[in-house]
């Protein structure tokens, strides 16, 4: 994973880079490090293990001298403890004057490393990265030309790579070479930048170019080039950038995840924004690429990570309710493994906040290939699967910061709604007036979630109390099975709590047996109105584990008085379409997790181990 930036400009570099590593720190925090060419031509390295904030104070201490242009980067460690011997830049030959950072594996680096071992090169650290610095430093001993000895070693690595390059002999250039892995250009006036995402640079400018597969960016202050791996000139468009950049800052919040959390009335409300007028009827666009096929359609098949994936499966039950076609729902990583069935008539739909999540994206190839259309559900601008894609539905939830998924989740659902209400008008499977009233109810949502925000304080004070659980088991039914899952998920990563999340019908299958006196389980429970009393059987379900020792927290619909007679505690959400619930309900799982981890005193925003863009596979 890992975040890279880099700066040519008149202001001062130091700042321009630890500014834009604090808005990539969610993509790794285990190390970080910056490598300037001062006024004076020389070049500074600074790097140190743990979060940026410890780089920062460093820098402080013992400033890096005044520069115009320099790399940095936050590392989420692959190969290597996470070490300040290990952390980015890494520099390279005997003189020690180029620096490197990069982004993703070198997958063949035990050969390159077994070569330049061989001609004597000793290795100051155990990463895979420290073989392209030596590689591209002896090249450029060799001919004094940095862009060729840079295009000949990119050309030699395998796997994943996001590479940044500066040479203190050739001060006014920064290179940057990419290969399944994110790399933007950000064009200023008489400045220019390089990010892993928009994100590092969009307090600076807000116009942007995507790098595309196997490009070479040449940066300089004034001058930016992109061109292949054999030196031909590749042209790219720019576009603008639609965030503002306080949107990317914790505004007040005690942390990002409790910001975007408040978020969601608002990312929901953008994510319908033109695209669901006040009459209920979906105008998708976006989706013009795809309008003759859609009526043929054979099947759906949804590929995703983690809450991603489980929004997805909330997307599963209305395409297939509204649009009667098949849908499955695959982990990416299984997905291209298993011989799947693609024809030219089925649509593999992508589903990442990032997009560039890597198992997504190779998943994504593979349909490609083999002749499916993908369409790409995604919440950044010119992100990987968004280019590579058919079509591309933007989920308009904003810079999402936090690693754990919240705001981007519930647009991604409605962003499924969305195109299943699009699907069922192209396939004429429902009455128009009927796909207008369920339009309706979605136009609803913001004010609805705005309401069950309101419950935010009861939500923390619950949560506190179960600091101490080891273990907290979610059950939902129909889309509030996912919803259950993804609570569970929550409690993992944030408050790292055993949870797991069952299908409540599977509960006399198996789970059951876990109950004993005190165990928490959080049920949510489908609409008292729902037309197959799946409610009533939910409610059988909790007194099935009531009696058992279970203490149940519901999330129930407002007015549903079963669920409240048998459970310790209750959240209501408002009213809603049965298909609608997820957005609602996945709210007070939401702030439960937030305030459990807050609770015993742990990072809410950066848990332990993880990162929100895994760039690896
Ligand atoms: C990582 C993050 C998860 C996220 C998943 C998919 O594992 O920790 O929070 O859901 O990636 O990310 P994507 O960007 O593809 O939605």
């Amino acid at each position: 994973m890992c975040g890279i930036v880099g700066y040519v400009g008149p202001k001062s570099t130091v700042d321009v880079l630890l500014g834009g590593l604090k808005r990539l720190e969610y993509r790794g925090y285990d190390s970080a490090g910056v490598s300037v060419i001062d006024t004076e031509g020389k070049l500074a390295t600074r790097k140190r293990a743990g979060k940026l904030a410890i780089l920062v104070e460093d820098i402080d201490n013992q400033p890096l001298g005044e520069a115009h242009i320099g790399i940095g980067h936050t590392r989420w460690a692959t190969h290597g403890a996470p070490t300040d011997g290990n952390a980015h830049p890494h520099l390279g030959g005997d003189s020690k004057k180029l620096s490197l950072i990069h982004n993703g594996i070198i997958e063949n680096f035990a050969e390159l490393k077994s070569e330049l071992l061989e001609a004597g090169v000793s290795f100051a650290s155990e990463t895979d990265t420290e073989v392209a610095a030596h590689l591209i430093a002896r090249e450029f001993d060799k001919t004094g030309d940095l862009i060729e000895s840079f295009r000949k070693v990119v050309r030699r690595l395998h796997g994943a790579f996001t590479i940044l390059v500066m040479h203190q002999d050739v001060p006014d250039l920064v290179l940057a070479a990419r290969r399944n892995a994110p790399l933007v250009i950000g064009l200023g006036e008489g400045e220019n930048f390089l990010g892993s995402d928009v994100a590092a640079f969009v307090e600076h400018t807000k116009r942007a170019i995507a790098v595309g597969q196997d490009e070479i960016v040449i940066l300089r202050q004034n001058d930016v080039a992109i061109e292949n791996f054999d030196g031909e000139s590749v042209t790219r468009d720019e576009f603008l950038i639609d965030w503002d950049a306080s949107a990317a800052s914790k505004g007040g919040w005690s942390s990002f995840m409790a910001k975007e959390i408040a978020d969601q009335p608002q990312s929901v409300g953008d994510t319908m924004m033109g695209r669901l007028s006040s009459d209920g009827t979906v105008h998708l666009e976006e989706l013009a690429a795809l309008t003759q096929k859609l009526p043929k359609l054979d099947r759906i098949i949804m590929v995703a990570c983690g809450t991603a994936a489980y929004a997805a499966e909330v997307g599963k039950y209305a395409i297939e309710s509204w649009a009667r076609v098949p849908v499955s729902v695959e982990l990416s990583h299984e997905f291209r493994y298993r011989d799947p069935i693609l024809t030219s008539s089925t649509l593999v739909v992508a589903v990442s906040q990032s997009g560039e999540t890597m198992d997504t994206l190779m998943a994504t190839r593979y349909a490609k290939e083999s002749g499916a259309m993908v369409l790409t559900i995604c919440n950044t601008q010119g992100a990987t699967l968004a280019r590579e894609a058919d079509a591309v539905l933007y989920t308009h939830a904003g810079p999402e910061v936090a690693v754990a998924s919240t705001k981007a989740f519930t647009a991604q659902i409605v962003s499924m709604y969305l195109l299943a209400l699009h699907l069922a008008k192209a396939r004429n499977t429902r009455a128009l007036s009927d796909l207008q009233e369920i339009g309706k109810e979605l136009l609803k949502l913001p004010a609805q979630i705005a309401k069950v925000l309101e419950q935010g304080k009861s939500v923390a004070e619950l949560a506190k109390s179960f600091k101490d659980a080891k273990t907290v088991l979610f059950l939902g039914r129909h889309v509030g099975f996912p919803i259950a899952m993804e609570g569970a998920l929550k409690l993992k990563e944030l408050a790292y709590i055993h949870s797991e999340g069952f299908a409540a019908g599977e509960l006399k299958h198996g789970p059951i047996a876990l109950i004993e006196k005190g165990q928490p389980v959080i049920v949510v429970v489908p609409s008292p109105n729902d037309p197959d009393s799946l409610n009533a059987k939910v409610i059988s379900n909790i007194q099935e584990v009531k009696a058992r020792g279970a203490e149940v927290i519901a999330i129930a619909e407002e007015g549903d008085l079963e669920a409240a007679k048998y459970s310790a505690q209750v959240f209501y959400v408002p009213k809603a379409h049965q298909m609608l619930l997820p957005v609602l309900s996945v709210v007070p799982l939401q702030i439960f997790a937030l305030e459990l981890s807050a609770a015993k005193g742990l990072d809410v925003d950066q848990p332990r181990n993880l990162a929100k863009s895994v760039t690896v596979e």
